[in-house]
């Protein structure tokens, strides 16, 4: 082998060394981690004989017969975060279930953020429902349908929260936002609060106002769930005063840098579009339930 060929094999070689260490550090820094185990971040919280364990533990099934659902949670609570869970619905006739993704914290004053699926018959569409409870309010859904069948594969459903702005993304698209306007009086999250999965009856309000009916003969319902890491930063619940969520706000927390502090405009415009292709329902708009529009609706959109 003469010298130029061992140069130019050392050059390949540098070329492939570079190039993985790129892809490690975009794996490590964007890509979702499948590879965590349910158990190192979550804990069932009801249902446990309509939870099965997958793929190692780094998949779970929940399933919901006339019998039960089923529901897991995060051990710990969290005070900011981008959370993310892979799902994916359950598929054929799923008119009457609902299948819940949330954050939510304790008492009677809690502060909440939704994602939920509204099911459907087969070949109708799934509606997700997002609300944001702040003190106790909320009342505020939105809909969607989304421009692809939940039920047919796993997709990323993201909650960011910091301290300007609650987004939620389905994949990589914004499909609300929700800004902390605690300037003019709106409620913004603020307690230590867990992530919560679970699939229930909801036919009593979920699909066309209640009116659609489960069809029990299609059960078991199963959806399905992956990504059990958390990116949040951890906060106790015990305290209801806040005094240690100042910690949660610093920006060593990714999410709290100020990339995130708004969209930029990729996303607006993916939102606009989202809003205008995809949105069926919104709390802002309805004037039969709010003759004005609530404060934050002007700004949030
Ligand atoms: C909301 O924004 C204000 C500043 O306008 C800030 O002081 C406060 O900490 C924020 N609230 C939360 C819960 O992030
Ligand atoms: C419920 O499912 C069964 C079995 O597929 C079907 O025969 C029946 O028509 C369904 N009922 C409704 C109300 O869709």
């Amino acid at each position: 082998m003469n010298t130029t060929n061992t140069g130019k094999m050392q050059y390949h070689f540098s070329i492939l060394a570079l190039l993985s260490i790129f892809f490690f550090f975009i794996r490590v820094g964007f890509a979702d981690d499948t590879t965590v185990k349910f158990d190192e971040n979550y804990v069932i919280t009801w249902g446990n004989d309509h939870v099965l364990s997958l793929n190692q533990d780094t998949e779970i099934q929940l399933s919901m017969d006339k019998s039960s659902g089923a529901g897991f949670g995060s051990k710990l609570s969290y005070g900011t975060g981008f959370f993310n869970m892979r799902m994916k619905l359950p598929d054929k006739d799923s008119a009457g279930v609902v299948t819940a993704y949330y954050l939510t914290s304790k008492g009677k004053k809690h502060d909440e953020l939704d994602f939920e699926f509204l099911g459907n018959r087969e070949g109708k569409p799934i509606s997700l429902q997002t609300n944001v409870f702040a003190g106790g309010v909320g009342n505020r859904e939105q809909r969607v349908i989304l421009w692809f069948d939940p039920s047919a594969d796993f997709h990323n459903y993201r909650i960011l929260w910091n301290q300007h702005q609650i987004v939620f993304y389905v994949d990589d698209i914004p499909i609300r936002v929700f800004k902390n306007n605690t300037n003019i009086g709106v409620g913004y999250p603020s307690q230590a609060m867990k992530i919560e999965v679970s699939l229930w009856d909801g036919d009593s309000w979920a699909t066309d106002g209640g009116q659609t009916k489960i069809n029990w003969s299609m059960a078991p319902f199963k959806a399905h769930f992956q990504g059990f890491d958390i990116s949040g930063c951890p906060k106790t619940d015990s305290n209801n005063n806040n005094n240690n969520n100042e910690d949660c706000f610093l920006p060593k927390h990714w999410w709290n840098s100020e990339k995130y502090w708004t969209l930029d405009s990729k996303q607006k415009t993916d939102l606009k579009n989202v809003r205008k292709k995809n949105m069926n329902y919104d709390y802002c708009s309805d004037r039969n339930r709010y003759p004005v529009s609530p404060p934050e609706c002007l700004i949030n959109s």
